[in-house]
């Protein structure tokens, strides 16, 4: 059997053309140190076994540790082997500028974080101003029902049950739980009554149950490569062996059409995935549908395996051309599939309201964790969402920004077409969603375009940044949901100098 070491960097490793691959086999293992697949102290495989498992000659290995070794990453303990450091170098140096985000509360060095924490703020990726053109994922929030949203909730406000005013059990209140299932039966063909619905506070913390629930230390869990940098944020905090599940352009059924052979672009692990995080009706960030066969695929792989499939269905109302695409838990029925909503992007992010569809059997047990890790409270919120979706005003307000969005979409894609060419618009993206991604040539250096549009007030984020391994493309993410039509194409004119260096 492979070591797990020589598994990350089989797994890892895309030889990039012109790049030394002593080089690429440090960048690889030295990702997998800073995003704990390689935890501290653990140790490395004997240069001439980890040259056998991967194919490649002991020199290219000798040549990656002893950088790793002088860069402080490892250390060798002579006649027992390389290990790996327990501090980083990045987690030192920010320590020592004593940045806000890793030490906010003393002197520089004084507060000692957790590994896993030191990775995490040395690599934040909430972005701290979220409104303006063309700030990705961002809903349009000026245009929420918020008069309505206001009367529902002064009137729950002038007599409030102690109910509503305690700590709150059983996974959101029933109206709410009740509103979301009828709603997603309707809207997205999900396969669900109100005792499956959990109430979260968004994506983030129904990812972070779903993993301290079904994924002990050192399981294996799948995620799309690229994919939301909020599944590895959250992933990163626990102890899972994180494999990438790569989207190709044959995961796109919208797109190109392609045949899948089975099993295609799968991770090669040893052990089966416990948990495959996925965006199957709008690729997060490309755009691309998954194929019906690949969803097959999946949860046939997953019942074999008794793994679970997580489902985040987070901007899927928002499509402006064909016929919906029903939500993968809804296929079969009993499918192993824990499904994710939020109202983020229908509403507003600000409401941190989000729900998970639970298998049944998974039902009792989430909820029953859920009071304990985190105590339930909002309930004249969630009372008040309730009404405003039986009243009707969510449909409403959905199928209002539905074209608003459009409106926005189409226009901002006629400007990437008609001043940089078709060629810039991504291939696989679907006509869906709250953003669509610009594609720069291969070797553009996204992040400092994204950066210098941000010095010029225009918000994106980099394509590159949302690949953890190798092989990354280059592009930005714009929102166009968020930015009023008339400010899209100036908005549009300044990122447009950027790319062109101006
Ligand atoms: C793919 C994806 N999932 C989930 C979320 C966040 O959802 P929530 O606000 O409910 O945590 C986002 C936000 O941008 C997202 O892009």
């Amino acid at each position: 059997m492979k070591s797990i070491c020589a598994d990350l960097v089989l797994q890892r490793l895309t030889p990039e053309a012109g790049a030394a691959l002593n080089r690429q086999l440090y960048d690889c293992l030295r990702g997998a140190i800073l995003d704990g697949s390689l935890p501290p102290s653990s140790a490395l495989p004997a240069s001439r076994d980890l040259a056998r498992e991967t194919g490649m000659s002991r020199n290219t290995v000798l040549h990656a540790y002893a950088q790793l070794q002088a860069e402080g990453y490892v250390h060798s303990r002579v006649g027992s082997g390389t290990f790996v450091a327990e501090t980083t170098p990045e987690s030192q140096l920010s320590a020592e500028r004593g940045r806000p985000r890793t030490a906010d509360t003393g002197a520089p060095g004084a507060v000692r974080l957790a590994k896993r924490a030191q990775a995490l703020v040395a690599d934040a990726s909430a972005a701290p101003q979220q409104w303006g053109a063309f700030m990705p994922g961002v809903p349009d929030v000026t245009q929420f029902p918020h008069r309505t949203f206001g009367r529902i909730l002064s009137r729950l406000w002038r007599a409030p049950t102690p109910e509503l005013l305690t700590y709150s059990h059983g996974g959101g209140h029933p109206a709410l739980r009740a509103a979301i299932a009828e709603h997603l039966r309707v809207a997205r063909a999900v396969r669900c009554d109100a005792d499956q619905v959990l109430v979260t506070e968004g994506v983030h913390q129904a990812i972070d149950l779903s993993l301290r629930m079904l994924v002990d230390p050192q399981d294996t869990v799948w995620v799309e490569e690229p994919g939301y940098w909020g599944f590895h944020k959250v992933l990163q905090m626990s102890a899972a062996r994180v494999l990438p599940l790569r989207v190709g352009p044959s995961s796109s059924s919208s797109s190109d059409g392609q045949a899948e052979g089975p099993g295609s672009g799968w991770p090669r692990s040893s052990t089966p995935p416990r948990l495959i995080f996925v965006t199957p009706s709008h690729q997060y960030p490309l755009g691309s549908v998954m194929s019906l066969a690949r969803r097959r695929e999946l949860l046939d792989l997953a019942r074999a395996s008794g793994g679970w499939i997580v489902e985040d269905d987070y901007d899927s109302e928002f499509r402006f051309a064909g016929r919906p695409i029903p939500a993968m838990q809804g296929l079969e029925a009993d499918s192993p599939v824990i499904y994710i909503g939020t109202f983020s992007k229908t509403l507003f992010p600000g409401l941190r309201v989000g729900y998970m569809v639970l298998p049944r059997a998974l039902a009792g047990h989430f909820r029953t964790a859920h009071a304990d890790l985190y105590r339930e409270g909002h309930a004249i919120t969630q009372l008040a969402l309730a009404e405003l979706i039986e009243q009707g005003h969510y449909a409403a307000h959905i199928r209002r920004m539905r074209v608003l969005y459009a409106r926005r979409r189409t226009l901002l894609a006629g400007l990437i077409t008609e001043h940089l060419g078709p060629g810039y618009l991504h291939p696989q993206a679907s006509n869906a969603g709250l953003h669509l991604v610009l594609r720069l040539p291969e070797g553009s250096d996204d992040v400092a375009i994204a950066k210098a549009a941000q010095a010029r007030g225009v918000l994106t984020r980099p394509l590159s940044r949302y690949y953890r391994r190798g092989g990354a493309q280059r592009g930005l993410l714009l929102g166009f949901a968020c930015v009023e039509e008339a400010q899209i194409e100036p908005a549009f004119r300044v990122l447009l100098a950027c790319i062109r260096g101006q």
